[in-house]
């Protein structure tokens, strides 16, 4: 599609970010499967299934806007997920790996982040107040799970790794 209108930019960035969300739902599993700390197994695994909601909301959009629900491929976070895929088979010290893992977790969470405050900032310049309430709900999840991600890197996982 060709990028003519504040809309279309909107639009355009919406599918950026519902490809984003598709593809960091499918490696989350892995991630889960390979945290060593409990703590991080949780907090990764109440990401998924936030994640999963966060795909719904984002349909929602779409259906508001008037426009299939389709991705458009995001660059950005497959370098992010490919460099996370790299750390996970190269890093065989787990403990140094639960770090590794949440630095390229909050690597993909600091790109979400980014993404929806953009994307609040032009709905609600667009008057989309509906598609507003719902990023702002996705934005939410976000810097919570980057939080949560910081508190146990700072308070376990990299005193173990070191
Ligand atoms: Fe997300
Ligand atoms: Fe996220």
């Amino acid at each position: 599609m060709t990028v003519k209108t504040m809309e279309d930019l909107f639009v355009d960035t919406l599918k950026d970010i519902y490809y984003a969300e598709k593809h960091i739902l499918k490696s989350l599993p892995a991630m889960v499967k390979k945290a060593g700390d409990k703590k991080l197994k949780d907090a990764l695994e109440t990401h998924r299934k936030e994640t999963e909601g966060q795909v719904d909301r984002l349909e929602q959009i779409f259906k508001l806007m008037d426009v299939p629900a389709r991705g458009k491929k995001c660059d950005a976070i497959e370098g992010i997920l490919t460099e996370a895929k790299e750390h996970m088979n190269e890093i065989e010290d787990p403990q140094v790996l639960d770090a590794g893992m949440i630095g390229s977790a909050q690597a993909v969470e600091h790109y979400e982040i980014t993404r929806y405050g953009t994307l609040i900032a032009w709905a609600k310049q667009l008057g989309h107040d509906d598609a507003v309430k719902l990023l702002e709900s996705n934005l939410k999840e976000e810097k919570h799970a980057d939080q949560l991600l910081t508190e146990i890197a700072e308070s376990t996982v990299n005193k173990k790794a070191a």
